[in-house]
């Protein structure tokens, strides 16, 4: 297949190329610009870190998990594309050398096109926006206070891209039966073709799928990429409800939550990087159906409504009813997910992650909660948890426990000692049955500390 973006500036067609050839593989292998560095191939280093503008913005992506399909019509900054065409360095190329942001250099190019992106966007938080590059030998401070330095400099000129025009290099709508369409374009076109080609792999931010190539060495066969489908990506919110398209990203839930639910914000700052949450879409992450996965127990906690597809018909059912067990869900064969609905409600959610690290890093427990309490009794209590059992589930017994009773520690300790009975955690190479049980259990126990105004941040929290 034939994909075209502009390239630092210039406007390029990868010919022939197979659609899981990922954009690091091409840039190195095929264009030499050997700038952008391989370091874990899988997401975790930010080392391949490149800038790719759309209709959306701009934002820094890694690379090694980023097909070429995905790119079709956007713009791309490679590392080499940074300083100016006159060779006068970026404001944060210029600020690492003067503050010593770089040792052995390995990860410096990721460092420079996240901190360009970071600069351009006008992004200031600097330690939450370059936790997906790691640096083994400068340490952080001399590269945040790099980026620091330089984040008040006027942009300059060349870094302003803009996507390649399109209309007329996509392919149009598909056909039932046609060729594999890698650049669906049209809703109603792409789920006619996919009900006729149900055996096609979805491809949507491709941060699970990718890593099904660069690490399993699978052939995925026939793919799709959602990314051009219509209407997949938006969020719109209503008086009484908040419409997420599947192909949002885990990045355009960030404000949308930040402004009703904060604690699912909070939780969404801690998945991945911003490198991961820039393509993450929270319909891949419920698709994957993973027991671990950190945005199903929020949207389960919220009440959430799944909304699937399959041809012309449509289906809509509650986000926990699609986890049916390990592996298995309510998915039939064709059939899609397009949007997730939540009733936009006062809030009433907690939600904590428990992992090895704070950044970067899948949780071992994560706990959601909607604990709604009038004149002291909770009224409603829904209780979802990831890495308690092959699915992220409710925890009905404790659920119960809270249900009608005061909003006391001591109910609080009675619903503890029910979450016992409602799971049987196991044990794996993030944590031991033992202790995934007692901190869920105290996550509860937070949650209530929470309400009396106890600090319960681990951020806040100071010996
Ligand atoms: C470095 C790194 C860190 C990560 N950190 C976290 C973390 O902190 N928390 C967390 O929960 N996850 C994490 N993940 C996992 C991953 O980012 C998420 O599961 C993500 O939401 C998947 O979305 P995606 O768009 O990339 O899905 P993809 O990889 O494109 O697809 C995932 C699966 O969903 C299917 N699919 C996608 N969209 C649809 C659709 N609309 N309809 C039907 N099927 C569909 C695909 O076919 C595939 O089976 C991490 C991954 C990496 C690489
Ligand atoms: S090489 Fe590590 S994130 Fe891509
Ligand atoms: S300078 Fe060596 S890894 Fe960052």
């Amino acid at each position: 297949m034939n994909v075209s973006f502009r390239l630092n500036g210039e406007d390029v067609t990868a010919t022939d190329v197979s659609p899981t050839t990922t954009l690091l593989d091409w840039l190195r292998e095929t264009r030499g610009l050997t700038g952008t560095k391989e370091g874990c191939n899988e997401g975790d280093c930010g080392a391949c870190s490149v800038i790719v503008t759309d209709a959306g913005g701009a934002r820094p992506l890694n690379a090694c998990i980023l097909f070429l399909p995905q790119l079709h019509g956007k713009a791309i900054r490679t590392v080499e594309g940074i300083s100016a065409p006159d060779g006068t360095l970026h404001p944060v190329q210029q600020a690492m050398i003067d503050h010593h942001g770089s040792q052995c250099g390995f990860c410096t190019p990721g460092f420079i096109t996240t901190m360009a992106a970071n600069h351009l966007n006008g992004r200031t938080d600097h330690d939450t926006a370059l936790a997906g590059n790691l640096c083994r030998c400068t340490g952080y401070a001399p590269i945040v206070r790099a980026a620091q330095a330089a984040q008040s400099a006027p942009i300059p000129a060349h870094m302003h891209d803009s996507p390649l025009l399109l209309a007329q290099n996509i392919p149009g709508e598909p056909q039932a039966g046609a060729e594999p369409p890698n650049h669906p374009t049209t809703l109603d076109g792409f789920a006619d073709w996919y009900a006729a080609n149900p055996d096609t792999t979805l491809i949507a931010g491709a941060t699970d799928v990718g890593l099904w190539v660069t690490k399993l060495m699978r052939d995925l066969g026939q793919t799709a990429f959602l990314t051009h489908v219509d209407g997949l990506r938006g969020i719109t919110t209503t008086d009484d409800t908040i419409t997420i398209g599947a192909m949002a990203t885990l990045s355009d839930l960030y404000p949308v939550m930040a402004e009703h639910h904060p604690a699912f914000a909070e939780l969404i700052r801690r998945f991945g990087s911003a490198q991961v949450r820039n393509a993450a879409t929270i319909g891949g992450n419920i698709a994957n159906g993973s027991p671990i996965g950190d945005g199903p127990p929020a949207l389960i906690a919220l009440d959430a409504t799944l909304h699937l597809r399959r041809g012309s018909e449509t289906r809509s059912l509650p986000v926990a009813d699609f986890f049916i067990d390990y592996g298995k869900q309510d998915r039939k064969k064709g059939e899609f997910l397009t949007h997730i609905t939540l009733p936009r409600n006062a809030d009433h959610l907690h939600c904590y992650k428990l992992s090895k690290r704070f950044d970067q890093d899948i949780s071992a427990v994560c706990g959601a909660f909607w604990i709604k309490v009038a004149e002291g009794t909770v009224t409603t209590a829904r209780l979802a948890f990831g890495g308690m059992a092959g699915i992220p589930k409710r925890a009905a017994g404790a659920e119960a426990a809270l249900t009608g009773q005061p909003w006391t520690e001591a109910t609080v300790r009675t619903a503890m000692t029910a979450l016992a009975e409602d799971f049987t955690p196991l044990s794996d190479t993030r944590a031991s049955a033992g202790y995934r049980m007692e901190t869920a259990q105290n996550m509860l126990l937070r949650a209530w500390s929470a309400d009396q105004g106890a600090p319960t941040s681990v951020l806040e929290i100071r010996a």
